[in-house]
């Protein structure tokens, strides 16, 4: 249920209490009020017919006193009826037509040292109220006249239907009115509401429109401004990420071009050396060529891996298992290997295709082998294994060589670094760059004795 539903229902449950309470406390006062009122008229009704009515009494004037007393019922519209007891307590006269109850005599008794009393008799014609006084002080004669509540009845329903349409008016107008405030309450609010969700999902500068000035006004002026500083604050960020980008880049050139320009004059230095010497004699023996060619070796080489390493084509993508791709890896250096001696130890368990270009990821595997290998010139121990963790397949290429030393493992990633006379520094930035670009992660742990290369890889989506 939302906020406004509550609200107007809370309203509703309220005002239809109260209309119901004040229902019940009007018709209360309005009984008490009419029954008294009645009590006094006929107390006042019942003390004037007793003064017409002694003298007759006294004469035991049947006839008149008769008349008199059907004068009157027939003139007072809620007197029920009229009876009157002689000096010793008798019937005297009274004004029912068919025959009168037997038991009349006992209602509502006069005591002894009072001259009225008052009695509410419950009949089958409904309530009666029997109001009777003493005709003569000290004397049993009495005068009983009986008013009905038959008026009173009608009053109070007419009354209570007035209230039923009163308090239904009052319920509808409430419950309109308490939808309608309700609404305009919580508008703003869901308004706030939906724009601190916006925010919350990054979408800054956005502006709330809420022209009230109470507490809500305020929150939505706040809001606005931060709204707006948020912005500022995205712009700025995102202006000083792109310098720093840039100035990273620039970095990183100066840095690829220099190890380029370093790893391609080395060997030009013997080949210029002997040209120099070629100049002065021109004798050129079988030496020479060999050195010259390994020189434009090595050159090629650093420039075909160089390629591989700045090469930033589109994946070719295909499902690729990693353990078939370790498979063939470890054929092609199962004799260097076997050569010198290490032991290898494979653990490979079932884990689920990645999406990924495979020539590609056999390059990244196969350098980080090759490393793991050529650490181990005196034989140990190649472990390499797969596992599956969640959404991710991990390899683990251990090797118990000659290890990395802590201050250069920040280093070997960066293209160009090596430690090997002949090593072109170029292997592991090429495989880092490949598992990144398949969004994996490369990680490197060297302790005491073991080196452990770590490639994380995403399986393939299978949705
Ligand atoms: N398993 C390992 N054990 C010890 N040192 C390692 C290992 N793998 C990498 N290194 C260190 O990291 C350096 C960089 O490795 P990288 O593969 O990038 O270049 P390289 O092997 O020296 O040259 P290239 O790959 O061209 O033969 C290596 O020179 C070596 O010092
Ligand atoms: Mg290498």
């Amino acid at each position: 249920m939302r906020l406004w539903q509550k609200i107007a229902l809370l309203n509703i449950v309220i005002i239809i209490t109260m209309s119901m309470l004040t229902a019940f406390i009007i018709r209360s006062i309005t009984i008490n009020a009419m029954r008294s009122e009645g009590l006094i008229q006929g107390e006042s009704i019942a003390t004037n017919l007793s003064d017409r009515i002694s003298e007759l009494l006294l004469y035991e004037d049947y006839y008149n006193a008769s008349e008199v007393i059907s004068e009157f019922i027939n003139k007072e519209r809620d007197l029920r009826y009229i009876f009157i007891t002689d000096l010793n307590g008798k019937l005297f006269a009274h004004t029912f037509k068919e025959g009168h109850p037997k038991e009349m005599l006992n209602w509502n008794p006069i005591a002894k040292d009072s001259t009225k009393s008052v009695q509410l008799l419950n009949t089958e014609e409904g309530n009666i109220t029997d109001i009777a006084v003493r005709i003569f002080a000290g004397m049993p004669a009495e005068l009983h006249i009986g008013i009905k509540e038959d008026r009173m009845i009608k009053t109070l329903n007419s009354i209570r239907n007035y209230m039923i349409l009163l308090t239904a008016s009052v319920i509808i107008a409430g419950a309109l009115l308490s939808f309608v405030l309700s609404r305009m309450i919580t508008k703003p609010l869901e308004q706030l509401n939906e724009f601190t969700d916006n925010l919350s999902r990054g979408d800054f500068g956005r502006q709330v429109q809420i022209s009230s000035r109470d507490e809500v006004g305020r929150l939505a002026d706040t809001f606005n401004n931060l709204s707006k500083e948020l912005l500022l604050y995205k712009e700025r960020t995102e202006e000083s990420y792109k310098q720093m980008l840039r100035t990273e880049k620039l970095t990183a050139l100066g840095r690829l071009s220099g190890g380029l320009a370093h790893e391609i004059k080395n060997p030009l230095m013997p080949i210029k050396t002997l040209f120099q010497a070629f100049r002065d004699n021109p004798q050129i023996t079988r030496q020479d060529v060999d050195i010259v060619l390994s020189s434009v070796e090595q050159i090629d080489d650093v420039v075909t891996k160089f390629i591989g390493f700045a090469r930033n084509d589109t994946l070719n993508y295909s499902d690729i298992y990693v353990n078939a791709i370790i498979k063939d890896i470890l054929e092609l250096i199962e004799f260097q290997i076997k050569e010198q001696g290490i032991s290898l130890q494979i653990e490979l368990s079932k884990t689920p295709p990645l999406s990924g270009d495979r020539p590609m990821l056999k390059q990244a595997i196969f350098n980080i082998l090759l490393n793991a290998v050529e650490a181990m010139p005196e034989g140990g121990k190649l472990r390499v294994q797969t596992s599956q963790r969640g959404e991710y397949i991990i390899i683990d290429i251990s090797d118990t060589g000659i290890g990395i030393p802590a201050e250069i493992q920040e280093k070997i990633f960066d293209p160009f670094f090596t430690t090997k006379k002949d090593g072109t520094g170029l292997g592991l930035s090429i495989s880092y760059n490949i598992i990144r670009m398949h969004k994996g992660q490369l990680q490197c742990k060297s302790d005491v004795g073991e080196t452990t290369f770590s490639i994380t890889l995403p399986a393939a989506n299978k949705t």
